[in-house]
């Protein structure tokens, strides 16, 4: 399978058999996430890995898991991400998702579902997880055995934008 086979392939699944995954599959999928770059190399990402009936019910507290049997919790640390010196804008947003997609490609090469959450309440994972104030949860990535009919891979014709709607070549045309 290719890259753009690959990315089309993967899909929001909602729906998780209660399968665990297997501990090799964990592995690679964080070592996705560890060779991923980052602004300035600064790898301000922490990683929670919850798998127990305990922790993931703290985070059905917070989101909706769609009974995701693997869930990875994104954090970004404050402390370690570059700024901007422009504006001081930090890169803690873009360096986790980096991060949260390498690993959500690495499970769907591995014949994984994934479904990337940013509807969580943050306030809630902080206290139920103790996170520190300079670490920030700022994606929830549910990984497992995806339930039910998988979705085409060229449903992208009618559900996403086509090129001329979001590519302008040479000066800004929108
Ligand atoms: C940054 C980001 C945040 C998302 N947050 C949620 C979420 O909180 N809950 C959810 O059900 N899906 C979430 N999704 C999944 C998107 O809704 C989904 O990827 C999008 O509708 C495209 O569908 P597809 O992934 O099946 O192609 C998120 C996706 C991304 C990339």
């Amino acid at each position: 399978m290719n890259f753009l086979e690959l990315a089309k392939k993967r899909y929001a699944v909602r729906n998780f058999l209660t399968k665990k995954v297997e501990e090799e599959k964990l592995m690679l999928i964080l070592e996705a996430g560890r060779v991923a770059p980052t602004g300035a190399n600064m790898q301000p990402q922490e990683l929670i890995v919850v798998q127990e009936e305990s922790g993931l019910e703290k985070i059905k507290k917070a989101a909706n898991i769609y009974s995701a049997p693997l869930v990875i919790i994104i954090c970004g640390n404050k402390n370690s991400v570059w700024r901007r010196p422009f504006d001081g804008k930090d890169l803690i947003d873009i360096d986790t998702s980096i991060v949260t997609d390498h690993m959500m490609l690495q499970a769907t090469e591995l014949g994984l579902g994934t479904i990337w959450i940013c509807y969580f309440k943050p306030e809630v994972i902080k206290q139920e997880f103790s996170l520190p104030e300079h670490v920030e949860p700022i994606n929830i990535l549910g990984i497992g055995y995806a339930a039910g009919k998988a979705a085409s891979s060229d449903r992208h014709t009618e559900r996403r934008k086509p090129l001329k709607e979001i590519v302008s070549y040479e000066i800004f045309q929108h």
